[in-house]
């Protein structure tokens, strides 16, 4: 496959000056500069897990339509990102080890903080380990389209039901994109096996998914799935990449132009709109499509619907229409961002 990834390692920008980004490196404290995302194949995403029995988690299940689809939901009990690599004082007595210790550049966050009273924390978490409500829209619509052979990106995919799906449709390429790299290695990555291995493993074999295995049953049997893929030869999961990162750096990563780009909830800052409109002019093949699944407005933090719709007229690079509207208390949608 194309994709510029050499897994696991920082993506340099190709563009500007090396010497220009270097006197900008020594001379701008660390909080300005925006550090380079980051590429995963399925086999970091293993590796990542050393072992799957010390990693806090539950698997949950959605059923969309006809569709049933899985997911891995990494528990933050106990959970702290320190910031500054500052670390814990004491850690809790009795808890397993999880896949929070290790010292994130971020704000002191408790599970409490992040899930209770806010479901982001801006820069810092932003959102991905939950499955938000426009998701669940763009699965629905996705359903009815046609993605065989496509390249398609899941952009600010958190667990990422979305390039789930278009796997299941025969995409040929998905690559799944999330701000945060512990939303990517311990909730997308994890995912996207879980689902690929019930698709083959239980679809194929049964009916459906009803009544054939409970989640707890598929935990057990998960589990022992991971550790033997571990140990196989993993090529036929290089349809799948993950980028983590801020938006202004994912570009670098996708050297083969995308399909189809799909976003639920994506467009709640106004303050990220011209680097995600910069990402999705720079992936977007020529006959490419965006869908953008978003609520009409987002309180508290700003953006919505509208907002992102006159911000893309006046950039006047893309189409954009309404292609589905959820009629609820507050309004939701799906867009559709085409080349002129
Ligand atoms: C509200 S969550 C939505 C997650 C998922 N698409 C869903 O609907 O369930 C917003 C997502 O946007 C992504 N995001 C927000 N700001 C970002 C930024 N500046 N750079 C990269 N990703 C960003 C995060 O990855 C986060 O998962």
């Amino acid at each position: 496959m194309d994709f510029k990834f050499s897994f696991k390692v920082n993506v340099e920008d190709d563009s500007g000056d090396d010497k220009e980004k270097e006197s900008l490196n020594s001379s701008q404290p660390d909080s300005l500069i925006t550090p380079p995302c980051i590429c995963y194949s399925i086999k970091d995403i293993l590796d990542n897990q050393n072992s799957f029995d010390d990693y806090i988690y539950t698997i949950e299940s959605i059923k969309i339509n006809e569709v049933c689809l899985y997911f891995i939901q990494p528990c933050f009990e106990n959970m702290s990102l320190y910031e500054n690599n500052e670390q814990p004082d004491k850690k809790p007595e009795g808890t397993k080890r999880n896949c929070y210790e290790e010292p994130t550049k971020c704000s002191r966050l408790t599970q409490s903080n992040v899930l209770d009273t806010s479901d982001l924390v801006p820069n810092v978490y932003e959102g991905g380990l939950k499955v938000w409500e426009c998701t669940i829209d763009l699965v629905k619509f996705l359903q009815g389209l046609d993605l065989d052979g496509k390249i398609v990106c899941d952009l600010g995919c958190g667990i990422g039901l979305p390039g789930i799906c278009a796997a299941a449709k025969n995409a040929k390429h998905v690559v799944f994109q999330d701000f945060n790299d512990f939303v990517i290695t311990k909730a997308t990555g994890m995912s996207v096996i879980l689902n690929s291995w019930i698709n083959e493993n239980v679809f194929k074999k049964g009916s459906n998914s009803e009544g054939i295995m409970d989640n707890e049953e598929i935990d057990v049997r998960f589990k022992s799935y991971i550790d033997t893929i571990k140990k196989e030869d993993i090529s036929k999961w290089n349809k799948f990449a993950f980028i983590s990162g801020d938006w202004s750096t994912a570009a670098s990563a996708i050297r083969e132009k995308v399909d189809v780009i799909l976003m639920a909830e994506t467009i709640y800052s106004i303050s990220s709109y011209e680097k995600l409109h910069d990402l999705i002019n720079n992936i977007l093949a020529k006959e490419g499509v965006a869908y953008v699944a978003a609520k009409s407005f987002y309180f508290g933090v700003g953006g919505g619907v509208q907002l992102w719709t006159d911000f893309v007229k006046k950039k006047n690079v893309f189409r954009i229409d309404s292609v589905q509207i959820i009629d609820a208390p507050l309004k939701r949608e799906i867009l559709k961002m085409s080349w002129f």
